[in-house]
């Protein structure tokens, strides 16, 4: 199959406005490498892309499966589907603190093993079916209900599948591919070094929202991966943006900076001095220094990091909101949302999260709705491509990530 993503221009790609207040074709110039040529629609409904999505991304790749918020206890299990790559993995956090992560199949006759979402960590799983046992502390075989009538040769055989495992800074990561992809360390790269030292223990994971939707996994990143809809999309950005994010003498948002790094990137924004002081930032109050100074060191008020291939991790002031986007078929998908602020030590406080989270969601509402028009457009084929400007960078360097590492370039 050849690559879908870029074609070749047939006009001169459009330059950005030249206002004096923005750099002319400032990203173009220091990215060359991610063109300015329109973006192919085909990758969004095509069951072949999604196919080689499915097998040269998905199945070669770290993958984010959740955090140390997802074990209720110290020793704790979550269980964790992933339905582009079929699979469902029983995660496992030990005494010790080990984390593991098996694939959730009973070795006799292919139960899934464990059916709650998540739980305190029992010494032993047992398969409900006919009680098979596995130990929790490494999955090995622990008993089998009148084991005389099986014929074991090697009974270790039939411990449960260890799955690739390795954290990050609290961050749970999976890898289904056991040769041939680098480590997690080297695969997060320069972002896992930026973010390394991040006190992600000062947030504490307070709402969490699975949303599903029709549409392509890649039309909610790209969606949520820029600013320039801000200012645009009424009433609810328009009205919680005033002032977060800053915009220029016409009412248009600006990317203050955007670095590649590796497979993954960054983009900021700034936002106006007084936001503080707007409506917006009234009801934002629990993202802000409300509950005493910054406590994250943060450059900019505002950043979004893309985690290849479907992670993002965003600060904003105090808070932290992540999403997983998860690819479900070529047009279904299920946004995975969590909000992170500072843990709430007193009523006061707590009203404040309560009311940024009402607002956020109403948010990402709005988000959720352009996402399925999204679709709706491009599975028409009307065209067939679509056009990105300068304030959407960001979203080019995904598509050429993705692209790369489809086509095994994978850092
Ligand atoms: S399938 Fe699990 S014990 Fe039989
Ligand atoms: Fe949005």
């Amino acid at each position: 199959m050849t690559d879908l993503q870029v074609r070749p221009s047939e006009t001169e790609p459009i330059g950005p406005e030249e206002d004096g207040d923005t750099a002319t074709r400032r990203w173009a110039t220091a990215y060359p490498e991610l063109g300015t040529e329109p973006i192919s629609t085909d990758r969004f409904i095509s069951e072949e892309f999604f196919e080689r999505e499915r097998k040269e991304v998905f199945a070669k790749s770290w993958v984010n499966v959740g955090s140390n918020h997802d074990f209720l206890t110290d020793a704790a299990f979550f269980v964790r589907d992933i339905k582009i790559l079929g699979v469902s993995l029983l995660v496992v956090r030990t005494d010790d603190g080990k984390v593991q992560a098996y694939h959730n199949v009973c070795s006799h006759r292919g139960n899934k093993l464990i059916w709650e979402k998540n739980g305190p960590c029992p010494k032993v799983f047992a398969c409900r079916f006919h009680g098979w046992g596995y130990q929790a502390k490494d999955g090995a075989l622990a008993s089998v209900p009148d084991e005389e009538q099986f014929y074991f040769g090697d009974k270790s055989t039939l411990d449960l599948v260890p799955v690739r495992t390795d954290t990050w800074n609290g961050f749970i990561f999976v890898n289904l591919d056991d040769e041939g992809t680098v480590d997690l360390h080297e695969h997060l790269g320069p972002l896992g070094e930026k973010l390394a030292d991040f006190p992600f223990e000062k947030l504490s994971l307070q709402y969490r929202y699975d949303v599903p939707e029709k549409a392509n996994w890649k039309v909610a990143l790209d969606a949520q991966n820029e600013i320039y809809h801000v200012p645009m999309l009424a009433p609810v950005h328009r009205f919680l943006s005033g002032g977060a994010f800053h915009t220029n003498d016409e009412g248009y948002t600006r990317v203050h900076t955007f670095d590649r790094l590796g497979l993954h990137s960054v983009y900021t924004s700034e936002s106006d001095d007084d936001f503080q002081d707007t409506d917006s930032g009234v009801a934002n109050a629990a993202t802000h220094p409300a509950f005493g100074v910054l406590q994250l060191p943060l450059e900019t008020p505002f950043a979004f990091h893309v985690v290849f291939p479907n992670m993002v991790l965003a600060f904003f002031n105090n808070s932290m909101f992540s999403y997983n986007i998860w690819p479900e078929a070529v047009d279904q998908t299920t946004w995975e949302i969590r909000l992170h602020y500072p843990a709430p030590t007193n009523l006061a406080e707590r009203v404040l999260v309560e009311q940024a989270k009402s607002r956020f969601r109403d948010l990402l509402c709005e988000d959720q709705a352009g996402h399925e028009a999204l679709q709706v457009g491009l599975t028409s084929q009307a065209r067939d491509i679509f056009v990105l400007g300068e304030q959407e960078v960001q979203i080019r360097a995904f598509h050429h990530n993705l692209d790369n590492y489809m086509d095994g370039v994978r850092r």
